[in-house]
Order: C-alpha cells, then sequence, then structure tokens
C-alpha cells in the first residue's frame, strides 16, 4: 500500500511517498480501506514543528479521512466489515489503509459521498464547536472569520449562515465572490484595514483567528462588549512570516486579557483535544452535520481533489494560498 510520510520537521520536502505492508489490526483495532483524506493547513503545521505538541517525526499527515472496514482485530464489536467510515484523527490520513481503535470511528451510511462528508469531518466539526460552544452565538450575532475563503473560512461562514449569524470575512480579492456566495461580507485585506472595517459596524461578538502573533491584537480590538477571540492556529508562524517570539507572546496575551475586566475573552480552541476530551461527542455533532447536509441546508465548497500520490503537490496548492474551500486526497480505492 501507498503512504505519505513527513520524515523530519521542516517544509514540504520532508514528505516522501512510501510503499509498505498493508498493516494488521491489533486486538480493539479496526483496518479502514481509506476512500478520501482531508488536506488542511494544520498538516502543514505539525509538519513545520513550530507550536508545542506537534507530532514527532516519522509520521503521516493527514487530519481526517473517509474509507471502508477492511478488517477487524479481536475484542472488537459493534462494527462490520464493509460499513463506511469516518475519522478525525490529526496524523495518519494520507495512506491507503490504516489501522484505529474501533472509538476512533464514527459509522456513516455506505449512500453518502465521501468528498462531501470529508467537509464536514474536520472543518465543519472544529466550526460548529466554536459557534455554538465556545462562542454560544445566536442568531442576528455577527463573526468575523479570517482566511474566509479557506477550508476551514468556507465551513464557518456556511454553518453561520444556516444559524443566521452575520459573517464579515477577510480573504485576498480572488476570493471574495465564494465569501459572498456563503453570505459573508468579504473585506481585502491586503488592501483594507480590517479593524477600521468593523469598527465601523460596532465591533463582531466573535473572531476567529488561525494567523496568531500581533494579529491577535488587532482581531481583539474588533470585539464588541461580551465578545470572544478564539485562535485557532499559528498559520504566519508554519510559514516563516513571524518569529517564535511573535508567537509566544500573541499566545501569553490571550491569558492576560483575560485577567481585565473588559468584557471581552480570548482562548484557544483545537479540535482534536476536545473531543478527545467529550468521548462520543463527536459523532453525535457528525451525525448532526451530516444531517444537514443531506437535508440541504449545508453546501460545503469542495474545491480541488489530487490522488493520494500528490499529496505534497495538493499542500503546496494549500500553503500559496490556492485553496477555495476544502481539498481533498483521493485513493485508487475511492477511483475504481
Ligand atoms: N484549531 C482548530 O481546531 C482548527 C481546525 C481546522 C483548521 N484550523 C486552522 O485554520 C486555518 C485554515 O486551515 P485550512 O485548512 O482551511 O487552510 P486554507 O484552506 O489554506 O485557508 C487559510 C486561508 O487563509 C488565508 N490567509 C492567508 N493569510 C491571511 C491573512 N493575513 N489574513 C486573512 N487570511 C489570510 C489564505 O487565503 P487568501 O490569503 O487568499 O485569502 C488561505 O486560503 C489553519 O491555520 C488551520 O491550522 C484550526
Amino acid at each position: 500500500m501507498k503512504r505519505i510520510i513527513a520524515e523530519q520537521s521542516g517544509g514540504l520536502e520532508v514528505l516522501n511517498l512510501v510503499e509498505e505492508e498493508i498493516p494488521e489490526p491489533g486486538p480493539g483495532e479496526v483496518r479502514v480501506k481509506v476512500l478520501v483524506s482531508g488536506v488542511a493547513f494544520g498538516d502543514i503545521l505539525w509538519m513545520s514543528g513550530v507550536v508545542p505538541g506537534s507530532p514527532q517525526p516519522p509520521f503521516s499527515p493527514g487530519y481526517d479521512f473517509v474509507g471502508i472496514v477492511d478488517k477487524i482485530g479481536s475484542d472488537v464489536t459493534n462494527i462490520s466489515i464493509g460499513q463506511q467510515v469516518a475519522a478525525l484523527v490529526k496524523t495518519g490520513g494520507y495512506a491507503e489503509y490504516s489501522c484505529w481503535p474501533r472509538d476512533a470511528l464514527t459509522i456513516i451510511n455506505n449512500a453518502l459521498d465521501p468528498t462531501q462528508v470529508i467537509c464536514l469531518t474536520l472543518n465543519y466539526t472544529a466550526a460548529y464547536c466554536m459557534i455554538t460552544r465556545v462562542g454560544k452565538l445566536k442568531a442576528g450575532q455577527s463573526v468575523l472569520v479570517h482566511g474566509a475563503g479557506g477550508g476551514m473560512g468556507t465551513a464557518m461562514l456556511d454553518l453561520c449562515r444556516m444559524m443566521e449569524i452575520k459573517t464579515f470575512g477577510t480573504a485576498s480579492k480572488g476570493k471574495h465572490s465564494l465569501v459572498e456566495e456563503f453570505g459573508g461580507i468579504p473585506i481585502d485585506y491586503k488592501n483594507e484595514d480590517f479593524v477600521e472595517v468593523i469598527s465601523k459596524e460596532d465591533g463582531v461578538d466573535m473572531v476567529v483567528d488561525h494567523i496568531g502573533g500581533n494579529h491577535l491584537a488587532s482581531s481583539f480590538s474588533c470585539l464588541r462588549p461580551g465578545g470572544t477571540l478564539v485562535s485557532t492556529s499559528s498559520y504566519a508562524a508554519a510559514l516563516g512570516q513571524s518569529g517564535m517570539m511573535e508567537t509566544v507572546s500573541g499566545l501569553l496575551r490571550l491569558q492576560f486579557w483575560n485577567l481585565f475586566p473588559n468584557n471581552r475573552s480570548a482562548q484557544l480552541f483545537d479540535v482534536t483535544p476536545f473531543y478527545k476530551k467529550n468521548p462520543g461527542l463527536y459523532s453525535q455533532d457528525l451525525a448532526f452535520l451530516i444531517a444537514r447536509l443531506s437535508a440541504g441546508d449545508l453546501k460545503p465548497a469542495l474545491d480541488k481533489t489530487f490522488p493520494l500520490e500528490d499529496g505534497k503537490l495538493a499542500l503546496e496548492y494549500l500553503r500559496d494560498g490556492k485553496a477555495k474551500g476544502k481539498v481533498v486526497l483521493l485513493t485508487e480505492a475511492y477511483q475504481s
């Protein structure tokens, strides 16, 4: 089978495509024949090793996948060969076959299109948590979404549209029509000051900031009383656009802002540890999102697919800011 491995920390040059024996499931494990894997900026972030808690190389990138149960180890119940499953795993998705503890897998209807489900497995579950559990937003409130034309950004816009929450989205000009399609008000962050634009609107109730570092202070200043800043990543650091000092001081400022009675809050959010701390919730949320997708209430922006073998090209596409929505890898099993 084919698998992509990051041999050491660094940029995309550390990726290698390898051929290996198909792994055998151990006790309590299930082997999955992967159909599609999500390509996420988080893969680039983990490979860069710039944030604490990054996986130790060698590892396979790949936050999430959809596949078919192919073999079952001993002591496994409530799952059968041939069932379609989805998982959010943080690393390991870029492989034709992989083995996982039964609890890591959510069974989904075999009739569902895996390229649609993979849009939900990471970005929509994370966006749903931030909107409903972190910001606790209601219809009529407002959000500033940075990187609104990307995979995560379009997921935020789509869910907010469904929940009647107003959205502003920073994006480069070429992605403005996509932001508008999802009901967002685009802000051309390369030529406009987003703080000025948002201050004219009397602020927003939540800001989702993936850039990190000094950018967090500008985002925090956009909040109206009662508002929440959510820091989701260190995008600029992963791309070498900001240094370690700036990244760390941005993270420290999140704590600092919460110490003062300014009626605004700031916090980090990371979807994989969140679901790890709340067993069973991921399957429940995914089932809810799939139901809304099937009802036509959600319309994920699937931008582009690449064969698994071209994982490096897919990540290059993402790293270079070309993605308009979600990027996905397809294995031979999906294509046959
Ligand atoms: N914490 C969590 O649970 C969680 C979950 C999922 C994703 N994330 C994070 O969310 C981010 C997006 O991930 P993704 O997979 O959706 O990547 P993506 O599709 O590449 O989206 C990121 C977008 O950010 C835009 N961007 C770059 N610089 C910007 C700036 N200064 N201001 C505003 N936008 C800018 C880029 O588009 P343009 O420059 O062309 O506009 C790019 O398309 C990543 O940092 C990832 O780590 C976090």
